[in-house]
Parts: C-alpha cells; structure tokens; sequence
C-alpha cells in the first residue's frame, strides 16, 4: 500500500508533483538541494492552491491540510527512511539522475518504488543504477501537473508487472489518466511535441515569420491551446534541449538535432518563464499575468 511519498527536485515538475499528492490525502517529503529551492516551491505550491480555492474547487481548510501533509528536506538520506515512494523530479541531465538513483536505492527501504518523472531518459539505464531494476519506472507528469490529466507510465526492461500494476492504479487515486508506454527516447510524448517545438524554433531562425505569428498560426489553425514557442518558454528551453539531444543520441538520427537559435539562447540563460525570458518576456509583472493565463486554461 502506497502511502509515504518523496518528491525529488521542488522546480517546475517537482512543486506540481508534490501538490498533486499532497493534494490527494498522500503524506510528502519535498527534498531539493538548498532551503530557497524549497521555499520557492512551496511558494509556488501556496500560489496554485489559492488559485484554485479562487476558482471555488478548494476550502481554506483543504489548502491548509495539503500544505500541512508536505515536509521539507536538504538531505535525501533524512526524507526517505519510510518512503513507499519516490518520485524523482530533479534536473533533466543523465550522470545527475544516476547518482540521485544510486542514493535512492541505499537509503531507501527494499520495497520502495523508484520512479522518475524523466522527459526522455532511458528507464532502462537509470534502473541499472539500482540493485532494484524490476521496482524502477517512469511516472511521466504533465506541466502544470495539477491540472493536466495525463501521466505516462514507462515500463524499463526489468520493470515488474507488479510495480506497473501499482503504479497504474495508484495515478488513477491522484484524478490522472495513465497512459502505457515502452521505454525509448523521448517515450510518446516529447518524441511527438520536442520535433514541433524544434521545427517552430527553425521557422522562426529561417525568418519565415516572427514569434507571435508562428504562435498564431499554430493557435488559430491547428486548436492547439498554445502556440509552440510559448509552451517551450513553459516547459523551460533548457529542458527542451536536453529532451532533443537525449533523442538525437538515442536515435541518431538528425531530425532531431536542436536548432543553434535554442542552443543559444540556452547559453545566453534565457530559459522560458522561469528565468523571466524566453521567446516572450517575464518581466515580474507581465509573468503573474502571463501564468495566471496558462492556469486558467
Ligand atoms: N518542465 C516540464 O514541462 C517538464 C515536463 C515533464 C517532465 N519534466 C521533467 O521533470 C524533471 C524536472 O524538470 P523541471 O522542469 O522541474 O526542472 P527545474 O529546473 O524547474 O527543477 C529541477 C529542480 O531539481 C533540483 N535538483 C537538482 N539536483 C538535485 C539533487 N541532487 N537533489 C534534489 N534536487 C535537485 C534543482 O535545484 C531544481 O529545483 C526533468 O527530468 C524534466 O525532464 C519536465
């Protein structure tokens, strides 16, 4: 029986993770490398669930017992000695996931899930940092994960029914729909999503047309409810790129190299809302209504 859950990485995925479960009865510890990560998620958290306390789906009352139900922690050793699980949500970067893994697995108790929230790392080859490789999966949320249905559940080589079984069913308790799916790069989602946003970002470095009008087009003639280059200043161009050299390596297949404009502009530090500019600005103001915006879709 699930119960005791550890969020690794309070960013962008690990605060929504963290709500979701908290959210839903389940008792968290939030573990990130410093206090202000920690604090700037819980911040982020308190923000959503007035969000949604204003829209008339949440008391006072609720808030205050999610929040209450999530610890935090600097030190993954302290957070997991009673875990049932762990989802690990830190920075998409391979030699990162594997060490963070390595730990897991040592301080974890054996029966422990380890799952990770990866875009498009091997399941395979994280769980081969385990001694645990059948209780190693992929719990692949969705941004903003409180309000986006889907998890895409990743089975590795040596997933187990039983830990496929339980984590199917254990997503269906947060109100998310679990979708199967084998473990190659990039899985379904950004193997589909990560060549659109790409080839968004190469109209725009060929100067076919400007931000907004690519934005536009895809918006007003394809029903997306965004356009790509705003969903990728979303999502983080950062993890964008990561997610599109992971496919490039795994596939090598040229498709899916990153346009040098997002190369760029992720040296340049311009990673999307959470650095404040992206393809469109974030200064402090403009970001509230921008956000605010993306919630209430
Ligand atoms: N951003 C998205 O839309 C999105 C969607 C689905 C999945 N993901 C995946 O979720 C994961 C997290 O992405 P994100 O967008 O939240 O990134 P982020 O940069 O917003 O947050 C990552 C967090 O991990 C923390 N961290 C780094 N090393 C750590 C460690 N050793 N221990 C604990 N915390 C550590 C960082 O301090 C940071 O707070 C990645 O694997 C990413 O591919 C992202």
């Amino acid at each position: 029986m699930i119960k005791n859950i550890v969020v690794i990485g309070a960013g962008t995925m690990g605060n929504g993770i963290a709500h979701t479960f908290a959210q839903s009865g389940f008792k968290v510890n939030l573990v990130d490398v410093s206090q202000e990560a920690l604090d700037r998620g819980l911040k982020t958290i308190t923000t959503n669930l007035d969000r949604i306390i204003a829209k008339g789906n949440l008391t006072e009352e609720q808030k205050a017992e999610t929040l209450g139900n999530i610890a935090t922690f600097t030190a993954l050793q302290d957070a997991v000695g009673s875990a049932d699980l762990i989802v690990e949500a830190a920075t998409e970067n391979q030699e990162l996931k594997l060490k963070i893994f390595g730990q897991m697995d040592e301080f974890a108790p054996e029966n422990c899930i380890l799952a990770t929230n990866t875009s498009s790392i091997s399941i395979t080859k994280i769980a081969a940092a385990t001694k645990r490789a059948d209780k190693v999966i992929g719990m692949h949320f969705m941004n903003p994960v409180p309000i986006m249905k889907l998890v895409e559940i990743i089975k590795g080589y040596s997933t187990s029914k039983e830990t496929f079984d339980s984590i199917y069913e254990m997503s269906k308790t947060l109100g998310k729909v679990p979708v199967e799916v084998n473990d190659y790069p990039g899985f379904v989602a950004n193997r589909i999503l990560m060549p659109m946003i790409n080839e968004s970002i190469e109209t725009l470095y060929n100067g076919v047309a400007g931000v907004e009008e690519i934005d536009t087009v895809m918006k007003l003639g394809m029903a997306h409810p965004m356009g790509p280059l705003q969903l990728a200043d979303f999502i983080g161009l950062d993890v964008c790129l990561a997610i599109l050299n992971v496919m490039y390596d795994g596939f090598k297949n040229p498709k899916y190299a990153p346009n040098p404009l997002l190369v760029n502009m992720v040296m340049a530090g311009k990673l999307g809302i959470k650095s404040g500019e992206g393809f469109y600005d974030y200064s402090e103001s403009k970001k509230a209504e921008k956000v605010a915006k993306m919630f209430s879709k």
